[in-house]
């Protein structure tokens, strides 16, 4: 048996730390839990009156905290307080990849877990259970217990001790609550045997024991590594096939299905789409990458690097096709993106694909109207930043040196957005954009013009009905 734990801190109220508290708070109403973090403003928003207000979009989320907040969920930014009182303290904090110094570009900046470890170190009181729920490069717990044990020597707090644990957490952004209310898995990596049925016991509260696995330290860090390198490289796979259907006449919505009902592949992940996003794919397998460096296992780290570098050709290669298909040119031509997140259901824009496809239209001198049910405009003013931009114009000699414009569209519903519009370009797979009156839309647009669907939204007869013409990703009999 382990400790009974009473009192949770939680470091990092983002997309991993607020939803999981969440849940744990609805499904352990005795364990009270603090979560904390260095940003007041979203913690704000965490405290939000208004639930719309919350700083993550995920579906069902503002129900939870409607029950918990308040009662046993708190969010603050009381870090030594919250500490000081918790027998158990999950580090749920940003790991992004070093852009400066030694393995730049690869390794995950630990940074804010070294912090973490820090205040750890200098604020806990008695026995503290450290949870890593961030996503780290192998043996880090090494490096937070270094940290921790170093204060155990230097204090006069004899009752001071600590045991390290690994809790990778395994939620995808717009299905984070379902994924956490029933998980395919519990990954729970340590050498300590008490340690681990302690947080054992708080899962059980709502998974079943078969899904909870305890492993090796190093194996659960190196399995959450392994497991978003294993899905992000389905998706390079599906979409490099997707460029062998529109070559050679097959599609990949058949491909994908044929492949998929063999039991041995599956058929999850395996939807071509404009390439994957999101903040964790590819900075998970960079990390992957600098560890086989690192050790001197140089066609490992070509191996798994090949599956961003496709990612990136693959976007790319979406740009390229929109430019062609438009006579060669998009200068000042109007272009009305459809999506901006990194996929549906969530306001998060980390290493959208959209990003990527934006600034290279815009290079290209397209004027571009961009609309997303949940991404802000002040995001998408952020992710275009023009310094960025300016890096692409370098970077890719195809593309001359016209800058186009960019404009907001709060809402589709009027089809004013579609007014003048040369193409409409889908990038996210939001359900409104299922439901277009193509018929509608295509009167608006000045002929011939485009629709490319990058997210196999639309139903294709209905769309070349209406008189436009449709570019379908891994379509190899389309227009
Ligand atoms: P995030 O950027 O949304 O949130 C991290 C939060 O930590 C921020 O609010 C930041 O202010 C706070 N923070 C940083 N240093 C702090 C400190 N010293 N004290 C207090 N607060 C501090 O990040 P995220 O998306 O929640 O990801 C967190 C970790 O979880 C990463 O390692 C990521 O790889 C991993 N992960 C993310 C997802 C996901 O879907 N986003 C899924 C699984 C795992
Ligand atoms: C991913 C993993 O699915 C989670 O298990 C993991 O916990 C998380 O990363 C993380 O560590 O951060 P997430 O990035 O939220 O979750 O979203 P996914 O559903 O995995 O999608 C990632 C990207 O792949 C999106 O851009 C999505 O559009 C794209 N994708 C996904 C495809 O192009 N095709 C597919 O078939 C599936």
């Amino acid at each position: 048996m382990g400790i009974s734990i009473k009192n949770i801190c939680c470091i990092g109220a983002g997309y991993v730390g607020g939803p999981t508290m969440a849940v744990m708070s609805l499904k352990c109403p005795d364990i009270l839990i603090n979560v904390v973090d260095v940003n007041q403003e979203r913690i704000d928003a965490w405290n939000s009156d208004d639930l719309s207000k919350l700083p993550i979009f995920e579906p069902g989320l503002d129900d939870i905290v409607k029950k918990t907040r308040g009662k046993n969920l708190f969010f603050s930014t009381k870090i030594q307080e919250s500490i000081e009182n918790a027998d158990m303290i999950f580090i749920s904090v940003n790991t992004p990849t070093k852009t400066k110094g030694l393995g730049a570009g690869k390794a995950s900046d630990l940074k804010w877990v070294e912090a973490c470890a820090r205040e750890v170190a200098k604020f806990a009181k008695g026995h503290s259970i450290v949870v890593e729920k961030s996503t780290l490069p192998v043996r880090t717990a090494e490096v937070i217990q270094k940290i921790l044990h170093s204060s155990i020597r230097n204090s006069i707090d004899e009752s001071k001790s600590f045991k390290v644990l690994s809790n990778p957490e395994f939620l995808a952004e717009g299905t984070a609550i379902n994924d956490l209310l029933n998980p395919d898995r519990v990954l729970i990596g340590g050498d300590d045997e008490q340690a681990m049925l302690s947080l054992k016991e708080i899962y059980k509260e709502w998974v079943t024991e078969d899904k909870i696995l305890l492993t090796n330290i190093w194996s659960s860090e190196l399995a959450k590594l392994t497991s978003n390198a294993f899905l992000a490289q389905r998706i390079s796979s599906i979409n490099t096939i997707s460029a062998i259907c529109e070559v050679t006449g097959a599609d990949v919505r058949e491909v994908s299905r044929a492949i998929g009902k063999d039991t041995r592949i599956g058929s999850k992940f395996l939807d071509s789409g404009p390439g994957f996003g999101g903040s964790c794919f590819k900075k998970d397998i960079l990390n992957l990458v600098y560890l086989a460096e690192y050790f001197g296992l140089n066609e490992v780290a070509t191996f798994w690097e090949s599956v961003v570098q496709v990612n990136s050709w693959h976007k790319r290669r979406i740009s390229e096709i929109i430019v062609k298909k438009l006579f060669g040119t998009v200068v000042n031509k109007k272009l009305v993106i459809l999506g901006f997140a990194f996929k549906a259901n969530t306001n998060d824009t980390r290493e959208s694909a959209a990003i990527n496809i934006c600034k290279n239209l815009l290079n290209e001198g397209a004027n571009l109207i961009i609309h997303d049910p949940k991404v802000t405009a002040s995001q998408i003013e952020n992710d275009l930043n023009i310094n960025v931009r300016d890096s692409l114009k370098i970077e890719n000699s195809s593309f001359n040196e016209t800058s186009g414009t960019w404009e907001h569209s709060k809402s589709i519903r009027n089809l004013e957005i579609f007014k003048n519009s040369y193409a409409i370009i889908i990038l996210t797979e939001w359900d409104e954009f299922r439901e277009l009156n193509w018929r509608e839309i295509a009167k608006k647009m000045i002929p011939p013009a485009w629709v490319f669907d990058s997210r196999s939204m639309v139903n294709p007869k209905e769309v070349r009905d209406s008189g436009l013409s449709l570019w379908r990703l891994g379509d190899g009999l389309g227009d």
